[in-house]
């Protein structure tokens, strides 16, 4: 970076229901990160509803990029680029930051810079302290549960994927089986830390060696557990069951993620996405890393969940690397991080 001028990029996030607008300086300093959450409205139907999503993007997103420009009080003549969500995502939802993001694009002459979801997540980090390579990234939200390997800004390594529900997905889907608001990660956390971890539940380890997850067989036996029980009229502890249903998760991602920092030989364990907000994964990792002598570089929590501040960070490196996107770029709600060649 250099240090003698100051690279000011202006993000967008729109990917699924949270509608964001930051400023950011030299991919490090937070000069402002609007966000405006439409969870009470998608609460009310137990989940994101894509149209409704939309819809509202479309209503917001004009006002939330002028508030983030007025509050870093930076005009859009000084911004060097407009970083982007691009994907992956509800598509309906991408497409309003994308139109804005080119609209604004168009009429400054700025640069455009698309940037992957998962790359902003990881890039959350680096508004607290700047990344450190090589490094593992352990991410985990409510669409991705990836293990990812980097050595240098912007050069992604996928090493496992979740090859069905992803760790978030899979809290919110047990919780919503809790009957307790969506979204239940956040419910089943604070439950489980009242809890003990009595109900027996299965961990997927997969193949001996991989770095893979796999969570709707742990969701299916909640689903059973709790269906057993009702049956046969009998009352299941919620704290219990919350405390082995995350003791379950945990002990996976856990387990997997010092294995890929092993494997890999890399310093530096991180951590992403909205399930990093999760007290009991934060606490327990901290202790594993501790014990094994490994970096942990975690969210804060207002970081943890989608906003626009961590696309610009990772948008800045973008711009650096000259990873830009003309007026013809579209959002891709499949957009594969690492590309093939
Ligand atoms: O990163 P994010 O805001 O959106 C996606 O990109 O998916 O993550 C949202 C997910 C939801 O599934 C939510 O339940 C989960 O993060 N989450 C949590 C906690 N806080 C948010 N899961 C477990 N424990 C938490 N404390
Ligand atoms: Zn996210």
């Amino acid at each position: 970076m250099n240090e003698n001028r100051r690279t000011i990029i202006l993000g967008i996030e729109t990917s699924c229901d949270e509608t964001s607008a930051a400023v950011v300086e030299n991919g490090t300093t937070v000069l402002s990160n609007v966000i405006s959450s439409q969870m009470d409205i998608h609460r009310k139907f137990g989940g994101v509803v894509p149209e409704v999503a939309s819809r509202r993007h479309v209503e917001r997103i004009t006002l939330i990029i002028e508030k983030a420009l007025q509050d870093a009080k930076v005009s859009l003549e000084e911004v060097d680029g407009i970083a982007v969500t691009q994907g992956p995502g509800l598509v309906g939802a991408l497409l309003i930051g994308v139109a804005a993001a080119k609209a604004i694009s168009f009429a400054t002459g700025k640069p455009l810079i698309p940037v992957h979801h998962i790359a902003g997540h990881i890039y959350a980090n680096h508004l607290v302290q700047p990344l450190s390579f090589p490094l593992v990234a352990l991410v985990v939200s409510g669409g991705h549960t990836e293990l990812i390997y980097m050595e240098e800004h912007n050069q992604f390594q996928l090493l496992g994927k979740t090859r069905d529900d992803a760790a978030g997905e899979a809290f919110d889907k047990v919780a919503r089986l809790m009957n307790l608001p969506y979204p239940g990660g956040p419910h089943i956390d604070r439950l489980a830390a009242t809890g003990t971890p009595e109900y027996d539940l299965p961990r997927a380890w997969l193949e001996p060696d991989s770095l893979d997850f796999s969570f709707s067989g742990l969701k299916s036996a909640v689903m059973n557990l709790v269906n057993n029980a009702r049956q046969r009229g009998e009352e299941i502890n919620e704290a219990n069951l919350a405390a082995s249903f995350q003791e379950a998760v945990l002990e996976v991602l856990i387990e997997k993620a010092m294995r890929a920092v092993h494997q890999t030989g890399a310093k530096h364990l991180l951590l992403a996405g909205g399930v990093s907000a999760n007290k009991g994964l934060r606490k327990h990792l901290q202790e594993r890393a501790g014990q094994e002598g490994i970096r942990l570089q975690m969210p804060p929590l207002e970081l943890c969940t989608d906003n626009a501040a961590m696309i610009a960070a990772a948008g800045t490196y973008q711009l650096l690397d000259g990873k830009t996107a003309g007026l013809t770029l579209n959002a891709d709600a499949n957009l594969p991080l690492i590309r093939e060649n």
